[in-house]
């Protein structure tokens, strides 16, 4: 445990938005013990607050202050005193994305903007960016660095380019950005999702004894566990001006983390022994397939680099939906994906289409 941050005073007092979500009680509980005198503050709309999983006690218990509201309406004065945001509110996969493409551009571009221009005129030091290795797109010949061509290819990449882009090109002289393009996450949170591929292998060969593997199994997907990507962002919120530069794009994952999903899809099997992998040969190429170079990111990060290797994320998965008595074979239209989770509150009165509490 420390809570020294080299350039920030005691007690350090860092704002998460989005902290209600997958990613969300990962790092709310990794920062509070690595940071056990920060002050930390939580701002989120709780589309998805009830889908807990496995625990009893509310993840942002463990934070010092919660406020409930939507990154659209960013009331500015929460900056004030704030040394680090970090910025996880989002419509955060290409399902939601596709099904609220003008929301996803207002939250994920538009709202994150404003709300990034807000930290820097209210004094926040550092701005730590959840981007995505999502906007390489359709990516052939190698693996790709931090300087390479984009091919953002759904609304949900789209946007996180535009992020990126907006806060390259802003004047912010005072404010260290990062934006951790991070690799496809998963394993076992507070709030588990199961619209992520190993995530849905797992959850597939637990309660059906297969894996549906629903491209032909050759794109390739970088991956990193959910606590490694909490591990990834503490050190952006260590990271001063002169560890890179003042404004940052790197692409946080390891080199060994890029998987084609037929091997991902093996390797569960290999984990939950009598798992039969169903590949669909018939499907339509997935165009979205990328291989990632994380060389950056093992210079400039190497206390903080990966740690779970692949295997240790299946079988924390396997503990987690076991303990949590998981059997149902239609999970694929459960509330343990987001799309439906965002659904069902609209068929039910209390989201309206553009996701305002109504
Ligand atoms: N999970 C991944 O594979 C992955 C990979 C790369 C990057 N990311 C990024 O990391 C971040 C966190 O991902 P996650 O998986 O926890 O997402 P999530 O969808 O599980 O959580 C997002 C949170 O943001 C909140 N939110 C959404 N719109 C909001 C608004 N308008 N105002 C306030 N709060 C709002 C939601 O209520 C939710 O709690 C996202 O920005 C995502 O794009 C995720």
């Amino acid at each position: 445990m420390e809570d020294l941050v080299e350039g920030l005073e005691l007690p350090m007092r860092i704002l998460i938005t989005g902290p209600m979500g997958y990613v969300g009680p990962v790092l709310t509980r990794h920062l509070r013990h690595r940071f056990p005198q920060a002050e930390l503050i939580g701002f989120d709309s709780a589309f998805f607050a009830h889908n807990l999983t496995g625990t009893k006690r509310l993840p942002e218990a463990l934070l010092n202050r919660m406020y409930f509201g939507d990154i659209r309406n960013f009331p500015a004065e929460l900056l004030d005193g704030v040394d680090v945001v970090v910025h996880l509110a989002a419509i955060s996969n290409d399902p939601m994305g596709k099904e609220f493409e003008s929301v996803t551009e207002d939250i994920n571009e538009k709202a994150s903007i404003a709300l990034a221009q807000k930290a820097e005129e209210r004094g926040v030091g550092r701005f730590v960016f959840a981007s995505s290795c999502s906007i390489y797109g359709a990516a052939s010949g190698g693996p790709r660095r931090e300087s390479d061509p984009l091919n953002p290819l759904t609304a949900y990449a789209r946007s996180k380019v535009a992020m990126e882009n907006a806060l390259r090109s802003s004047n912010a002289d005072k404010m260290t950005v990062t934006c951790l393009r991070f690799a496809t996450a998963c394993g076992m949170s507070d709030r588990l999702r199961l619209d992520l591929v190993l995530n849905d292998f797992v959850a597939g060969a637990l309660a059906t004894g297969e894996i549906s593997v629903l491209s032909d199994g050759t794109p390739w997907r970088p991956l990193i566990d959910v606590s490694d990507m909490a591990r990834a962002i503490e050190w952006a919120i260590g990271r001063s001006a002169d560890q890179g530069s003042r404004f940052l794009v790197v692409n946080a994952g390891s080199n060994a983390g890029n998987y084609q999903v037929r091997d991902l899809a093996e390797v569960v099997a290999a984990e939950l022994p009598g798992t039969k992998v169903n590949i669909n040969r018939e499907a339509p190429p997935d165009l979205r397939s990328y291989q990632v170079d994380f060389s950056l990111f093992a210079e400039l990060a190497p206390a903080h680099l990966p740690a779970v290797p692949l295997a240790q994320s299946v079988r924390n998965l396997r503990g987690g939906l076991s303990q949590i008595g998981f059997s149902d074979r239609n999970f694929r239209a459960s509330s343990l994906m987001r799309l439906k989770t965002l659904n069902d509150h609209i068929a039910e009165g209390r989201l309206s289409r553009d996701l305002r509490w109504q």
